[in-house]
């Protein structure tokens, strides 16, 4: 069968890795993709949110199947838009527009949470119609208190403030002055949990689902998790303190009543849900939903995953998971990002890149995500440039790998987190 992936970031280039050794695979079409995607399969220059030249494309070239790896097409209809316009026996593998705002609306979010009995922070949410009593209860709250745009907002659009002067002042200019654009006409003010987070994934066909393995992301620019939030700088699977145990309270508490509450609720949902989790003692709580797969979580998830990728997905495709296994390697996985320098604030792009074929190790996978190919070279083209993931036997073992390999490549500026997995030694 012919596939065409949307998006153009490490995830991708991890997921078309994973697809392209599918026997199922025939032809793979990554839109826009990067310069490592083109490895796999063929890049297409096709905007992910033009949907009907993305339906052209299908049409042409048999494709049987599409999977959206970015949230904005989802978030944009794209599933919607197949439904109204289908291309006969092709499954978009993605939430409709409906629900994917679980990832696109915090407070569509907590009340699903709320209504099924799923475990999250307090909260309440305000606008300009109560925006005095958001006023009220930013003075009666405790410290810290976390702000929360309600729609999408590039990551930037949750504040964690330890002064209440502070919170009613960003308060007021989310609201009033349209901080993060239309995504902060709305607010959510809730609870802060204190506690180490880590990402869950399942696919599900709407029906039943499936759990891909779990990894922690480190989020913060800086060693030792210091400094400015980015999309994320590198990935362990498994997360140590997983256990089966916590597992187990994440799958009856989170999982299942996620996923009966879709059903409950007759959400159109084919696809992977991300639960964004925190652990406080011993339970799990819902700090946010994704509705796509995480990255870089991707990166370590994907090389961990031993069934097919395309099996799983056209068991989505036709509502037949129930009863399918997912086989995860044993193996540790970790990948270490390397960056732009100045990331997550300006930076340059264009910058040759070096050392690409010198990695060497079987153990090793090099991912792409910002690269472009300009003039013969691999240049790079975004914030996040490429990583490394490496199997290993623990996470020192498998971060070691990646950064021996990371030594070998260079570009101007570039830098990356020496510390990946720093709890876990
Ligand atoms: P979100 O965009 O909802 O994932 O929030 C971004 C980050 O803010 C999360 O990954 C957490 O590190 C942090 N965060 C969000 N909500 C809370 C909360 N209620 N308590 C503590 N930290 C939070
Ligand atoms: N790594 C977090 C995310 O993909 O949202």
């Amino acid at each position: 069968m012919n596939i065409l992936l949307l998006g153009s970031g490490g995830r991708e280039h991890a997921l078309a890795w994973k697809i392209a050794q599918s026997p199922l695979c025939s032809q793979l079409f990554i839109a826009p993709g990067n310069a490592g995607t083109a490895g796999c399969g063929t890049n297409i220059a096709l905007s992910i949110t033009d949907f009907p030249a993305i339906r052209q494309f299908c049409m042409e070239q048999k494709v049987g199947l599409v999977l959206v790896g970015p949230e904005e097409p989802l978030v944009k209809g794209v599933v919607d838009y197949f439904k109204a316009n289908p291309v006969e026996g092709m499954p978009v593998i993605g939430p409709s527009q409906y629900g994917a705002q679980l990832e696109g609306s915090k407070a569509f979010a907590k009340a699903f949470m709320q209504r099924h009995g799923i475990p999250t922070a307090a909260y309440r949410e305000f606008d300009e119609q109560n925006f005095e009593d958001g006023l009220d209860y930013i003075r009666q709250h405790s410290l810290p208190i976390v702000l929360k745009a309600d729609g999408l907002a590039a990551g930037k659009g949750v504040l964690i403030l330890n002064d209440t002067e502070e919170a009613l002042d960003e308060f007021e200019q989310m609201i009033k002055a349209s901080k993060f654009g239309d995504a902060s006409k709305k607010v959510v003010i809730e609870q802060f949990l204190s506690g180490i987070e880590l990402s869950v994934f399942a696919l599900t066909d709407g029906k039943s689902y499936v759990l891909l393995p779990e990894a922690k992301d480190y989020k913060r620019i800086g060693e030792g998790d210091a400094g400015l939030n980015t999309g994320g700088m590198g990935a362990v699977s498994p997360v140590p303190f997983a256990d089966d145990a916590f597992m187990k309270k994440v799958i009856d508490q989170v999982v299942v009543p996620t996923i009966n509450g879709l059903k409950e609720e007759a959400i159109d949902y084919k696809g992977f849900v991300f639960f964004g989790l925190i652990k406080v003692g011993n339970n799990p709580y819902v700090i946010e939903y994704n509705c796509r797969m995480g990255d870089p979580e991707t990166e370590v998830v994907m090389p961990r995953l031993q069934s097919d990728l395309v099996e799983l997905l056209v068991a989505t495709g036709k509502q037949e998971l129930a009863g399918m296994e997912v086989k995860h390697d044993p193996r540790v996985a970790c990948t270490v990002m390397a960056v732009s320098g100045g990331y997550p604030g300006d930076y340059a792009k264009g910058k040759v890149i070096s050392g690409l074929d010198a990695i060497g190790s079987p153990d090793s996978i090099l991912f792409h995500a910002g690269t472009a190919i300009k003039d013969g070279n691999t240049v790079t083209a975004g914030g996040r440039v490429l990583c490394v993931t490496s199997y290993g036997n623990s996470v020192t073992d498998a971060v070691s790998k990646s950064k021996a390999a990371l030594e070998k490549i260079s570009f101007d500026g570039m830098y990356y987190r020496r510390d990946i997995g720093y709890e876990f030694e």
